[in-house]
């Protein structure tokens, strides 16, 4: 079923973090994997300090990642890749190959908006074999209570990737959370302002 490959060019962006928690959300009605992609293993650090009720599978990538993210896909009802900070990195490549939704953080910082053009020109090749491949923007660590400045507003209307309407704020449970190898929505109350958010992103994303 669908893959969505989780993706960007930069660390600290919040592919991890999107990642785990959208896996988390899903997990409510489907059965997910998530495919850690990036050499770093971060959401496969992340779940071996889980201690969930509902484990998450996660796998790490074995080399030839389309073959792999295709035989998950056939086990399970999403797929969501943890990519490698580069949209040039092989795995990335490879993986948009088979994804159905390339999703892609971004912090909203001008400089950060313009650099995902390289991003742009990535999905544009893999559409090249790969013709469905949807993309959207995530913007991520969006600070309480602040609207988009002039700028952002202006950097977002420079990108032809679509954007999502639902952002994810800066708050402190998305860090915490992963520090205990939880999701944001295994927090209770603490968790219930990102856990919204996230189950709003999550329908646009599979609408
Ligand atoms: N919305 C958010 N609010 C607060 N902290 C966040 C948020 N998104 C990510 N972080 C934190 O920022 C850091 C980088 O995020 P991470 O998901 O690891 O990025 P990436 O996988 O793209 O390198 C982590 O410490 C993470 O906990
Ligand atoms: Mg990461």
């Amino acid at each position: 079923m669908p893959v969505i490959a989780v993706v960007g060019n930069k660390g600290g962006a919040g592919k991890t973090t999107l990642s785990v928690n959208l896996a988390a959300g899903l997990a409510k009605q489907a059965s997910i994997a998530v495919l850690d992609a990036d050499p770093q293993g971060a959401s496969l650090q992340w779940r071996e300090t889980a201690n969930m009720q509902d484990p998450i599978s996660v796998f790490p990538a074995k080399e030839n990642l389309h073959v792999h993210a295709a035989e998950l896909a056939r086990e399970f009802d999403y797929v969501v890749v943890d990519c490698p900070p580069s949209v040039h990195a092989p795995q990335t490549i490879s993986v948009l190959v088979v994804s159905d939704l390339a999703l892609i953080p971004v912090q909203p910082s001008p400089v950060d908006l313009w650099a995902t053009v390289h991003i742009e020109r990535a999905i544009a090749e893999a559409r090249e074999t790969n013709p469905s491949l949807r993309s959207m923007l995530v913007i991520n660590q969006l600070e309480t209570r602040t609207i988009l400045s002039r700028v952002v507003r202006e950097a977002l209307t420079e990108i032809s990737l679509p954007v999502a309407k639902t952002a994810l704020r800066r708050r402190a449970v998305y860090r915490n959370s992963a520090l205990e190898g939880k999701s944001v929505f295994d927090m209770g109350a603490r968790g219930a302002a990102a856990a919204e958010e996230l189950e709003q992103l999550i329908q646009e994303v599979t609408a």
